[in-house]
C-alpha cells in the first residue's frame, strides 16, 4: 500500500474501538502518509494523546484554544492542510454533531470548516442497539446525503457483549479503503467479474484434489478493481482471505460450479479476469462414502474434463473484454502469445515462472494483438494496480 505524500487528519471519538485508531495509525504512516491526530474529549478516556503521538510521530491536538498554531486557528489551518479526514472511531453522537454542523469542540469545528474538495470518512462505530436506532439511522443517511463516506460498520461480537452491526472495521479494511479512495476511477460505472483461487474437486466425502493457488493475486485484482471505481464480483474458490471491501463475493468449490455461477451472470459484466486456477479434470464418479483401505489393493481414479470457463465466457456472442492468466514453466513468451489465441481472448496475463503459487510478489507479461509488455517484479497489490491500469486503457469504451 502506497499513502506517500498524502496528509490524513485522522481524528479519535469516544468509543472503546479507540484501541484499534492506534493500529491504524501505525499503518498510515508506514504507508507512507503523513498523520496529523485530533482527538475529541471521550476518546481520551479510551487512549491517551501520548500514544497517538508516539504512533503518528507528531503532536496531536485535542483543543480548540490550542496556542501551538500562531493564529489561533487550528479548525482552519488543519482541515486545509489535510488531503482526508477520516474519523475512526466515529461515535452516534459525533455522527449528530457533523449532521447538524456544531463545533463545539476542535474535532467537529474542523470538520464544519473544512473545504468542500477535503473527502470526509467516517468510520462508525457504536453498540448494536444505537446503530439501529432511527435517530442514528437517520443520521447515517444525512451524512450519505452530504457525501460524507461512511466505512462499516461491520457485524460481530461487541466489547458490551451484544452481537451485531456497530463494530468498527478492522484497521486493515480502513487502510484499504483511505488507499482505494485516492486511486483514479478508470473503472467507473464499469461491471467486473474476477474469479480467484484454487477448485476443489472431491474424490470422496473428506478427499479431494485441489492446487497451491493461494487466491493473492486475484483478491489484489478484485481491490484495485474496486478501489478504480468498479462494480466487482469475485467468484473465488476456498481461500483462506477476507472479503475485499466492496466487493461481492460468490463462494464455490468445484469448477463446474465456478462455470455455472460465471456463466448465470457474465452477460451483464463489461469485463472479465479469469485468475483462478481451475482443476482441468475432475473425478468421474465421486464415492458417496469414504474410500475404505483395503489389503493390498489401490484405488484409481477416472477423469472427466472439465468446462474451460474462460472460453465459454470468449466464446459468448457478445463477449466482455477477457482477461486470461497463466503460468507457463518454459518459453513464456511463445506459449503465452499461442495461448492468448488459442483462448480467443484480446489479453492474456502470463505469470513469470510458475512458482508465484502463495508468494506475496510476482512479475507479470501482458499478451495482446500488438505483441508482449512487461510488468516489473512487484507486490501482488501494486501488481494489481498497474495491471487494471493497462486494462483500463485497452477496455473498449461504453457503448
Ligand atoms: N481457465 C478457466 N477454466 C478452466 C481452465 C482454465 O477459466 N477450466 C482459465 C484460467 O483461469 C486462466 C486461463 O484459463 O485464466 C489459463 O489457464 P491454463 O490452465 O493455463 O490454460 P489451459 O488452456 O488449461 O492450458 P494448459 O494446457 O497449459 O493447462
Amino acid at each position: 500500500m502506497n499513502l506517500a505524500g498524502k496528509k490524513i487528519l485522522l481524528g479519535l471519538t469516544g468509543g472503546i474501538a479507540c484501541y484499534k485508531a492506534a493500529e491504524l495509525a501505525r499503518g498510515l504512516v508506514k504507508a507512507g502518509a503523513g498523520v496529523q491526530v485530533v482527538m475529541t474529549e471521550a476518546s481520551r478516556h479510551f487512549i491517551t494523546p501520548v500514544t497517538m503521538q508516539a504512533l503518528s510521530g507528531k503532536p496531536v491536538y485535542t483543543d480548540q484554544w490550542d496556542s501551538r498554531i500562531s493564529n489561533n486557528m487550528a479548525h482552519i489551518d488543519l482541515s486545509r492542510e489535510a488531503d482526508l479526514i477520516l474519523i475512526a472511531p466515529c461515535s452516534a453522537d459525533f455522527m449528530r454533531k457533523l449532521v447538524h454542523g456544531a463545533a463545539d469542540d476542535l474535532l467537529s469545528t474542523l470538520c464544519l470548516a473544512r473545504p468542500s474538495t477535503v473527502p470526509l470518512l467516517v468510520a462508525p462505530a457504536m453498540n448494536v442497539e444505537m446503530w439501529e436506532n432511527p435517530a442514528t439511522k437517520r443520521n447515517a443517511d444525512q451524512l450519505r446525503a452530504d457525501r460524507v463516506v461512511l466505512l462499516g460498520p461491520a457485524s460481530g461480537d461487541q466489547a458490551c457483549g451484544d452481537t451485531g452491526l456497530g463494530r468498527m472495521l478492522e484497521p486493515d479494511q480502513l487502510l484499504e479503503a483511505v488507499s482505494a479512495f485516492f486511486q483514479p476511477k478508470r473503472l467507473a460505472g464499469r461491471h467486473v467479474m474476477i474469479t480467484a483461487g484454487p477448485t476443489f474437486e472431491p474424490i470422496d466425502p473428506v478427499r479431494g484434489i485441489t492446487n497451491l493457488s493461494s487466491g493473492k493475486m486475484g483478491y489484489a485484482i478484485a481491490r484495485a478493481a474496486h478501489a478504480a471505481g468498479a462494480t466487482v464480483t469475485l467468484v473465488s474458490g476456498p481461500t483462506a482471505l477476507q472479503t475485499p471491501l466492496g466487493v461481492t463475493r460468490v463462494p464455490v468449490t468445484t469448477a463446474r460450479e465456478m462455470h455455472e455461477a460465471v456463466m448465470s451472470e457474465i452477460t451483464a459484466y463489461d469485463l472479465f479476469i479469469a485468475v483462478a486456477a481451475v482443476a482441468d479434470w475432475r473425478v468421474a464418479s465421486v464415492s458417496e462414502q469414504k474410500i475404505k483401505k483395503q489389503a493390498g489393493q489401490t484405488p484409481t481414479l477416472q477423469f472427466e474434463q472439465n468446462p474451460d470457463i474462460l472460453a465459454s465466457v470468449a466464446a459468448l456472442p457478445s463477449p466482455p473484454y477477457c482477461v486470461g492468466f497463466a503460468a507457463e514453466s518454459e518459453d513464456l513468451l511463445r506459449q503465452g502469445a499461442a495461448k492468448r489465441e488459442k483462448k480467443g481472448i484480446p489479453l492474456l496475463v502470463g505469470n513469470i515462472g510458475h512458482q508465484t503459487f502463495g508468494r506475496d510478489d510476482n512479475a507479470l507479461v501482458l499478451f495482446d494483438e500488438h505483441g508482449h509488455q512487461s510488468l516489473a517484479r512487484a507486490s501482488k497489490e501494486t501488481l494489481a494496480i498497474r495491471l487494471i491500469e493497462e486494462i483500463s486503457r485497452r477496455l473498449p469504451a461504453k457503448t
